[in-house]
């Protein structure tokens, strides 16, 4: 069997072949055929925008790899300074190369203190983490002239680090800053998870639990990319004009913002707060299914049409973390509403299954995070991940400023009126 595709335009009888590669047909072939005619595609649903060699998703299978290590394995024994590195290099650090990349994250966690004083301390009391998070990426930048040099690897490398580096202390300040708490100043003798605890934490004495250290090194490690989503693309489209990585970054936290994307964890929580005990669970999916409770948030994916391995592995980790902090009460709930939509046939149709999202919540609040924070620890580790793609986006030579186009569905040409007429 070929592996071609013939399109054939009815209009003119011009037909072009092109080749299917990577599952893909070239755009191209349309402009070929007619310069005017455009793919008609809302939400990129069928469009693959970029070639990329950083992660591997099979959305029917359930299968999640970084650079071709399965998630699975990455989670049990690897670290998530080890993975953005791999992301972002390609390889796993070598014996020689690890300590150089955690010793050079380690040592740019500091920010400066114009950030805390005179940018953080001018939001309002009540301001909301993420958006403190997301223009705080933004304003770092101000900080760093050679932001702009994009062209030039050894500045590109450097606002790498100086980026995966700062989130987590622009988060814990964030959240600081929110509950009227003094700031802590990393700790560089602590491990990249210990000391985001620690900038958390601590008040007076305060020892990082190893276990839940390591809990929140397997999260970041989950979080740390997923492809072309949402906030990737908005990372790559902002990219593409060339600006700045902390705007692009900034972009992208937005993006992650929204409930439908990185927001749902915190939409996850107040669900089952607002289901409150297992035996409100049937009518709550009975509300679901008849649209008049809205969505099961943390079901449902747009690429995963199979149990999202990722929520496997979170869901281990919460009997873990529940070890250490007790059972988070809302479990049963989750657990019962899984087993609920699981054995629905509206759910089992749609092929709607539990989500990242739909367990970490859970852990996230055993920790102590305030559900305000949740989309926060999802940008932490996701930092890796667009600068993973900003960078191949920038040495792609495929690549150009994004600029899709339009159908467009409003006036034809009219004469403008006056006020006194209209
Ligand atoms: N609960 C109930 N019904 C759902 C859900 C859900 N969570 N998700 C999808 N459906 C239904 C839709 O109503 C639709 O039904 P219909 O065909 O009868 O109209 C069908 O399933 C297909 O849904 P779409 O919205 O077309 O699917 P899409 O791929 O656009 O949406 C999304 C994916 C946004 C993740 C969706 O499943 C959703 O809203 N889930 C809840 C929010 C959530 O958990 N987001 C986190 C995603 S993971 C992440 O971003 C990290």
């Amino acid at each position: 069997m070929p592996d071609t595709i013939t399109i054939i335009d009815d209009r003119t009888g011009k037909k072009v072949t092109v080749p299917i590669q990577g599952g893909t047909i070239p755009a191209s072939a349309v402009r070929e055929l007619d310069p005017q005619l455009f793919i008609y595609d809302p939400a990129y649903m069928q469009t693959a925008a970029c070639k990329s060699a950083i992660t591997f998703l099979d959305g029917d299978a359930g299968i999640l790899r970084y650079r071709g290590y399965p998630i699975e394995q990455l989670a049990e024994k690897s670290t998530y300074l080890e993975v953005a590195y791999l992301l972002l290099n390609g390889e796993l650090p070598t014996k020689d190369q690890l300590p150089k990349w955690t010793h050079d994250v380690t040592h740019h966690t500091f920010i400066h203190e114009n950030m805390r004083k005179r940018f953080v301390d001018g939001f309002h009391y009540d301001a909301h983490p993420m958006g403190m998070f997301v223009s705080s990426l933004a304003a770092l930048g101000t900080f760093y002239n050679d932001a702009k040099d994009i062209e030039l690897k050894e500045s590109r490398d450097k606002q790498i680090l100086r980026l995966i580096a700062k989130t987590p202390t622009l988060a814990a300040m964030a959240y600081r800053f929110s509950v009227g708490l003094p700031f802590v100043y990393p700790n560089n003798d602590l491990s990249f998870p210990a000391n985001f605890l620690n900038m958390m934490w601590k008040v007076g004495e305060y020892e990082v639990d190893p276990r839940l250290e390591r809990a929140m090194d397997v999260l970041f490690i989950l979080h740390a990319d997923h492809e072309q989503n949402c906030g990737t693309t908005a990372m790559r489209v902002t990219g593409s004009s060339h600006a700045d990585p902390y705007s692009s970054a900034a972009a992208a936290a937005s993006a992650l913002y929204g409930p439908l994307h990185g927001g749902a964890n915190e939409a996850v929580v107040r669900m089952l707060e607002e289901i409150g005990s297992v035996e409100n669970v049937p009518a709550f999916i009975a509300d679901v299914k008849s649209g008049k409770g809205g969505r099961l948030m943390g079901f449902g994916h747009r690429v995963y049409k199979n149990y999202d391995p990722r929520a496997k592995i979170i869901k281990k980790t919460a009997y873990e973390v529940f070890e250490v902090t007790g059972k988070n009460p809302l479990l049963d709930v989750a657990l019962k509403l899984e087993e609920s939509a699981l054995s629905d046939p509206y759910f089992v149709d749609r092929k709607l299954y539990p989500n990242v999202d739909f367990y970490s919540g859970l852990i996230y609040q055993a920790l102590g995070f305030p559900v305000a924070m949740f989309t926060v620890l999802f940008a932490i580790p996701r930092t890796a991940g667009w600068l993973a793609h900003w960078q191949e986006l920038l040495i792609d030579k495929e690549q150009k400023i994004s600029r899709p186009r339009q159908w467009y569905t409003g006036s034809e040409t009219r004469d403008y009126v006056p006020m006194y007429e209209r």
